[in-house]
């Protein structure tokens, strides 16, 4: 605009035409910066219509209250059309933040890896399930135990000779890492003081001074069981120890009893499955024999009964005692005990979540 000066027609015709191309660049800006460089140009310290407002002075006195006012009308339409189209570019930009951000929550997901169950916990619980199903309860104890509970109260002195069957780790001279389960059937019985039934399976880790191999490992799982009430008999035991091997390795399977010793059993026996590879005709797992040697197991002797606290002449018992590294090695076909203490991943991930891939 030039410094002549103007009528005021032709000051009102230059407002309308401000007024059209203001309109026109204010719809025209798309994005906030460029309405704000709109917004400059009209109302900022050097814009067009603050340099109008500074030609009011060089105008006749008269014109100027109208012409102000026009100007201020002006100004307030501006404003307006400014904050209006500010409101929906930026809305508009919200929106298109928005959906630059969503998550598409159709896209698969990652997967966390998913550990399994160590087979040994599973041939566990699918032991103590057998039992438990029979009516027994699961009982624990220390692993660091008593050499009374671990030897002298199952009928083991000191210096029997059976203590060399078992090759100890002492941490003095009264105490050990366990060498079987069968304590916890001694703290078992104390605990009941003489009460019957004793019903109960005693699943844990046990420890001997053997060199490690592919059968032998100087740490290892057992699962006693003991049963103690008025007229408990042999045959209980082996209809018991049959239920547990079909319900274990299938209805066809069959046991055998043979003689043995252990000192805190009269009779011993060790008792045998039919070899579930081969189902008895002989295979190179049970070395032709059709038989797998699963666990040792008798009737408990009466000094065992008498020094915790039950009297032979009212109660007998039976008791049994197995290994599970051996029979989760028939079970699965698993060749070297070593496996189950590598941690190998490759081992490990055949057992999923409860359910075996064997
Ligand atoms: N404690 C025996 C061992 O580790 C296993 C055993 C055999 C336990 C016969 C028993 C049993 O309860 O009656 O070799």
């Amino acid at each position: 605009m030039d410094e002549r000066q103007l009528s005021f027609d032709e000051l009102q015709t230059e407002l309308t035409n401000v007024e059209k191309e203001a309109k026109r660049r204010i719809q025209d800006a798309d994005t906030l910066k460029s309405l704000e460089d709109v917004r400059i140009n009209y109302l900022g310290k050097k814009g067009v219509l603050t340099q109008m407002m500074q030609l009011l002075g060089k105008m006749p006195k008269d014109m100027r209250p109208k012409f102000g006012e026009r100007l201020n009308e002006l100004r307030g339409k501006l404003e307006a059309m400014l904050q209006d189209r500010h409101a929906f570019l930026f809305q508009e930009q919200e929106k298109a933040r928005l959906q630059a951000e969503t998550i598409d929550v159709t896209l698969p997901g990652k997967m966390p890896a998913r550990g399994g169950r160590h087979p040994l916990s599973i041939i566990v619980e699918e032991i103590e399930n057998i039992f438990i199903g029979m009516g027994y309860t699961v009982q624990e104890g220390p692993d660091v135990e008593w050499d009374t509970y671990n030897f002298e109260r199952l009928n083991i002195p000191k210096h029997h000779p059976a203590r060399e069957m078992q090759d100890s780790f002492y941490i003095t001279e009264e105490m050990l890492l366990r060498t079987h389960t069968s304590p916890v059937q001694v703290r078992t019985m104390l605990q009941m003081g003489g009460k019957t039934p004793v019903k109960i399976i005693c699943p844990g880790t046990v420890y001997r001074r053997d060199t490690d191999d592919a059968t032998h490992s100087h740490m290892f799982t057992q699962i006693e069981g003991l049963l103690i009430a008025p007229g408990i008999r042999m045959s209980d035991l082996k209809g018991t120890l049959l239920t547990f091997a079909r319900r274990l390795f299938g209805e066809e399977t069959k046991i055998r009893l043979r003689p043995s010793f252990f000192p805190f059993t009269e009779p011993s026996a060790e008792v045998d499955v039919t070899c579930s590879q081969c189902g008895g005709s002989g295979c190179r797992v049970c070395k032709w024999t059709g038989w797998l040697e699963v666990l040792g197991a008798g009737m408990v002797h009466p000094n065992v009964l008498r020094q915790n606290g039950y009297d032979p002449e009212e109660v007998s018992g039976f008791a049994f005692g197995l290994g599970v590294e051996r029979i989760a090695m028939i079970k699965y076909g698993i060749d070297d005990i070593r496996h189950f203490y590598q941690g190998d991943r490759r081992f490990l991930k055949q057992f999923v979540a409860g359910d075996r891939f064997l």
